[in-house]
């Protein structure tokens, strides 16, 4: 597809078909992912694929959040439960890790949102469709040793599957309105 189809095409997708996503098609993103430019080329991410249950397992964990009587979820952790919704409804699964270096966290981090935008980018151009989820924050830790790398940072996870869903634009702040000119 060509490129500026591919970044205008891409939206956050919430519903997905059942069908399976070919392994061929989660190599190419996956290698996507591992050409991306890094901080120092440090290549700090890994990326781990997950399906079926496994997959399931980690919306349970963001969903035992709210089993929970004791504890009083802000309201901004609500986003958390759709969210967890989302990854039941798509057939497959990335989580995304970081190494955990103090001396290089901001510059890891941004390398890292940007080889989940080569991800989400890649999905477009071979007819998927992605979310890239955040709300797997609230139960990081959880997350993490249940997969068996409490050694890690998981810093995000990407829903992705053949998009049931066609949104339209989100809306954008205008070209006036983030360039800015010297004071
Ligand atoms: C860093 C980041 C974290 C995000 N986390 C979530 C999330 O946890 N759940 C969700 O539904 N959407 C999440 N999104 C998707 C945004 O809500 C979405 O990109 C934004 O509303 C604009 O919509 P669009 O992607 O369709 O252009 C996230 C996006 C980014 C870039």
């Amino acid at each position: 597809m060509e490129f500026e189809k591919v970044i205008k095409e891409r939206k956050s997708i919430r519903k997905f078909e059942s069908r399976e996503v070919e392994n061929e098609k989660l190599e190419n993103i996956i290698e996507c992912a591992r050409l991306c430019q890094s901080a120092k080329n440090r290549q700090p991410w890994s990326f781990m694929i997950l399906k079926d249950e496994a997959k399931n397992n980690i919306a349970d964990i963001m969903l035992s959040l709210f089993e929970k009587n004791d504890i009083n979820i802000p309201g901004y952790m609500n986003s958390s439960k759709s969210s967890a919704n989302v990854i039941k409804n798509a057939p497959v699964l990335i989580l995304v890790f970081r190494e955990n270096d103090e001396n290089w966290l901001i510059g890891d981090l941004l390398s890292i949102g940007a080889a989940i935008e080569h991800i989400c980018l890649e999905a477009v151009n071979l007819g998927l469709g992605s979310l890239w989820i955040r709300d797997t924050v609230y139960t990081e830790k959880e997350i993490c040793k249940s997969v068996g790398y409490s050694d890690l940072q998981l810093v995000s996870a990407i829903a992705i599957g053949y998009s049931a869903e066609s949104p339209s634009q989100r809306p954008r702040k205008s070209t006036s309105e983030i360039l800015i000119s010297k004071r």
